[in-house]
């Protein structure tokens, strides 16, 4: 291998530029080039919903296949189920969604237009309105005089709106069929906690992973795939000994690790978050638990791994009224989203919560034994980090997504995203169509190696920028010098740099290239 002599074809990459896009506009740009469509759109559309396109399922895939990789199946203590989304309802009831799984609501009187009370406090009156009750609704409404922003009529009191959809299972539709859509993927782990155990023979600490579709009838889904109705979420239910809280024996491969933190004291007094080691924090107790630090800091090390920018990166710790009704303590790992620092993945400390109440409604003894003390124990989940996909997968691309200008002086899009995320790892393309038949000889031969485009329509500079759009790390290209050498040439995305490889290494390179054990500049 070495650089390429000709450089006709290398583009000046050097004034590629970090680009803002709204929410609505990372929207239009994931429609136009096959990323994600807006569901049923030939109908009209149905909020909350969306579908994956051509590009977008591979990106989606790659994503879900690298976190199971790096959650799971690398490591000795997790282990994965994949559960049903249609349960026993009791499950539900048992876990306190039925009960208590709502959010606020405000009907307008007048049009009876039905608006989610916290959203529409921050975007009236810019105010942080996580966790805010139902009383402190009414009085901020009054107080301020605020109107429905469809009619301008007054609201009725606010009310508590339960986010499960509905449905029945079996031909009788009444009371007894009643059975819901999973709100998260979370309860299959806790009914499903003995005979994994069993099953795998798991001491503690260990955890069980899952990753699936959740559905909540979100009373205003907003923000593109950040509020959805219809998801995925990928999450660890993590389970240790209750007398062992402050023992992770991982520690200190994260001790050192500095993130951006907001605690619930910095948020009273209204103080900058502070970044931190993970020590520093453990130390002054703003993180309580070593499991904590060490789940929140391995969460975003993984974001951190695939290419993400961590300045965009903060954890926030939830202030005491917005603690979910499982929760002992919570972080949320939050991104600085163009709509503002919002949560990503949340890591919840659901102590024995679910398992007691498991033991409870089902009469099933879920406990363990402890060989030590000769007891039976609950164990507790202290920490469960659960992440939806969907937003993953937006942050992934507001941080890949760049401009460069062309030959032209036009604007292309650069979409830098790690390789092993990008839908398509390969481009060939025959210099000039004289060469089509060689190099799709070649094109057939690398799809099996590698997800691989063909194209061989519009100039070079033309089909480069098609690909730099999609995302596509390498491009490879078939010339008139391929016949004597035997080589093509590999253009890097991302620095516009080239290099001839010969065709028998090719498919080698290229594979050590998208799985990192390869550089670029090495070759
Ligand atoms: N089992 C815990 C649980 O479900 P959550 O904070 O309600 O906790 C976890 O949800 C994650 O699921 C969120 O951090 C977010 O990434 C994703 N998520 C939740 N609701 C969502 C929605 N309506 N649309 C898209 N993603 C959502």
């Amino acid at each position: 291998m070495h650089p390429v002599s000709n450089n006709i074809f290398i583009l000046s990459i050097k004034s590629m530029a970090k680009m803002t896009l709204t929410i609505d506009e990372m929207a239009t740009f994931c429609k136009r080039k096959g990323f994600v469509y807006p569901n049923s759109e030939i109908y009209g559309g149905l909020k909350g919903f969306f579908d994956y396109g051509p590009l977008g399922v591979e990106m989606k895939n790659n994503l879900k296949a690298d976190w199971w990789k790096t959650h799971v199946t690398q490591r000795d203590d997790v282990v994965g189920i994949d559960g049903s989304i249609i349960t026993h309802p009791t499950v539900w009831v048992a876990s306190g969604h039925v009960g208590s799984f709502a959010d606020l609501m405000i009907t307008c009187k007048e049009c009876k237009e039905k608006i989610r009370a916290d959203h529409f406090l921050e975007d009236e009156l810019k105010i942080a309105a996580d966790g805010i009750k139902a009383p402190e609704v009414n009085e901020l409404i009054k107080k301020n005089s605020l109107k429905c922003p469809n009619c301008k009529g007054d609201f009725q009191e606010v009310e508590d709106f339960n986010l499960m959809f509905q449905t029945n299972v079996g031909p009788k539709k009444d009371a007894k069929s009643i059975a819901y859509l999973r709100p998260e993927t979370a309860q299959l782990m806790f009914t499903n906690f003995r005979l994994v155990q069993e099953n795998m023979r798991l001491k503690l600490p260990f955890g069980i992973a899952q990753m699936g579709r959740a559905f909540r009838n979100e009373i205003s889904p907003r923000a593109f795939l950040f509020r959805c109705r219809e998801f995925e979420q990928m999450e660890i239910e993590y389970f240790i000994h209750p007398d062992e809280v402050d023992k992770c024996p991982w520690l200190k491969e994260v001790e050192d690790y500095k993130v951006r933190i907001y605690d619930a004291c910095m948020q009273k007094d209204k103080t900058d978050s502070k970044k931190m080691s993970m020590k520093e924090a453990l130390d002054k107790k703003i993180i309580k638990t070593p499991w904590h630090a060490y789940w929140l800091a391995t969460e975003l090390q993984w974001f951190e791994k695939l290419g993400a920018n961590t300045d965009n990166f903060r954890i926030r710790q939830h202030i005491d009224t917005e603690k979910s009704h499982y929760a002992l303590d919570t972080w949320d790992l939050e991104y600085n989203f163009p709509f503002g620092w919002k949560e990503l993945q949340g890591m919840a400390n659901r102590t024995d919560f679910d398992l007691s109440q498991h033991i409870k409604h089902s009469k099933t003894d879920l406990s363990l034994y402890d060989e030590e003390t000769k007891k039976k124990i609950v164990p507790y989940v202290v920490c469960e980090p659960s992440q939806g996909v969907d937003r993953a997968f937006l942050v992934f691309m507001f941080d890949a997504y760049t401009t460069r200008k062309d030959e032209k002086g036009s604007e292309v899009v650069v979409l830098k995203l790690h390789p092993k995320l990008a839908p398509f790892k390969v481009a060939v393309f025959p210099l000039v169509n004289k060469l089509k038949e060689q190099a799709k000889e070649l094109y057939d031969k690398l799809k099996i190696e590698l997800p691989t485009l063909y194209d061989r329509s519009g100039s070079i500079g033309r089909r480069y920028a098609r690909a730099d759009e999609t995302g596509v790390p390498f491009c490879v290209t078939y010339d008139f010098d391929t016949e004597d050498d035997k080589s093509v040439t590999i253009r890097e995305r991302d620095t516009g740099e080239q290099v001839r490889v010969k065709i028998d290494k090719l498919a080698q390179t290229l594979n050590g290239l998208v799985n990192g054990k390869l550089k670029f500049s090495n070759l």
